[in-house]
């Protein structure tokens, strides 16, 4: 079916907004999911909002067979392929952990993609890829740095087999979209983003400190050669984000990509410091957030936000959420899962 999408990890952060934003395109969505990090809440927040339960199948995408039931049974001519371990630290810590769930996965959805000839592929791909640039902000042409984790490396692992099998495969064209920082809710507050444990992200770590969850808010490091001294990164709206995979999507299959493999920057092309941010947030929803300077964190560049000009122009997609709006429903978000009012 023209209009059916395949999305693996739908029940995540990024995937259920995804999917609401296809269901309100018209698309027919299955989502293919095995709640290792997320939970199935997310299928009844994405039918509150829009009206339609997406079809669900419980599997892990490192289980080919358990995939290739999900290809025979249902038809679809797009893969949107979200699900994958996306924790920096831990993927040092356990890096087959990482290299096997994140690559397995994807080869297993490009191989069944090219066995039953379904064209189309968005991959999630990230701002990391980039590393500590040169010259900012990045473009799609800024050269990748080596990956400083096994996490950043699987990203580009799988870009890297993305543009060898659309060049080799006549029946595949690709997109990868580069999230820059995915941040907020959907505006209606029935769903968002579920982390497990302590948050390692920033926003969810903010809301969870509002909350009383957490103590105090640290912030790592005030010596950067910034203008604040905090870092600076592209902090994206999550629908913002989602509404980029529709287009991405559309533009595959009015056959309006200009190669075979495309990758495109999603972000909304301005820097924001992490005190920009925490200031943001406190204006947005008045309120004072517990707050320290702690030493820098391993691994964090100084800046980097995106240069849009590509998406922009070519997807015809820009970011259009205010960051207070955005602010605002990561903090609604936050209190409706812990019941405050
Ligand atoms: N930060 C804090 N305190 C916190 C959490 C984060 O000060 O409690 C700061 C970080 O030091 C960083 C900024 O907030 O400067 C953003 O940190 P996040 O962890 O929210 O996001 P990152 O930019 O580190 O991570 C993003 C993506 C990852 C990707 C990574 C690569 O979320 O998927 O970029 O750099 F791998």
């Amino acid at each position: 079916m023209q209009r059916g999408v395949l999305v693996t990890g739908g029940a995540g952060y990024i995937g259920s907004h995804t999917t609401v934003e296809l269901i309100k395109a018209g698309f027919e969505v299955v989502i293919v999911d095995n709640f290792s990090n997320s939970d199935i809440s997310s299928l009844d927040g994405i039918e509150r909002i829009t009206g339609v339960r997406p079809t669900f199948v419980e599997a892990d995408c490192c289980d080919k067979e358990a995939l290739r039931r999900v290809f025979e049974a249902h038809d679809f001519q797009s893969v949107i392929h979200f699900a994958a371990y996306k924790a920096v630290g831990e993927s040092v810590a356990e890096p087959m952990k990482y290299y096997r769930n994140n690559l397995l996965s994807f080869m297993n959805i490009v191989e069944l993609m090219q066995e039953y000839k379904r064209p189309n592929i968005v991959f999630s791909s990230s701002a990391t890829v980039y590393g500590d640039a040169e010259t900012l902000p990045v473009t799609e042409q800024t050269p990748r740095k080596p990956a400083t984790s096994p996490y950043g490396n699987t990203k580009q692992m799988a870009e890297d087999i993305l543009r060898d099998v659309t060049a080799a495969c006549e029946g595949i064209v690709g997109i990868a979209l580069r999230y820059f920082n995915p941040i907020g809710a959907h505006p209606t507050a029935n769903i968002g983003e579920l982390p497990r444990g302590v948050p390692n992200n920033l926003v969810p770590y903010i809301t969870q400190t509002a909350a009383g969850v957490r103590e105090c808010l640290s912030i790592f490091g005030d010596d950067y050669d910034t203008p604040d001294g905090s870092c600076q990164r592209d902090f994206i709206d999550i629908v913002d984000l989602a509404r980029a995979h529709v287009v991405a999507i559309e533009r595959m299959l009015a056959g309006k990509n200009r190669a075979r493999y495309e990758i495109f920057n999603v972000g909304t092309g301005h820097p924001v410091s992490v005190f920009e941010l925490v200031n943001g947030f406190e204006a947005a929803n008045n309120l004072k957030l517990n707050v320290r300077i702690a030493a820098r964190r391993e691994g964090d560049v100084p800046a980097v936000w995106a240069d849009t000009t590509h998406a922009n122009n070519e997807l015809g997609w820009r970011a259009e959420r205010a960051l207070d709006d955005t602010l605002r429903a990561a903090w609604a978000w936050e209190r409706k899962v812990r019941g405050i009012e």
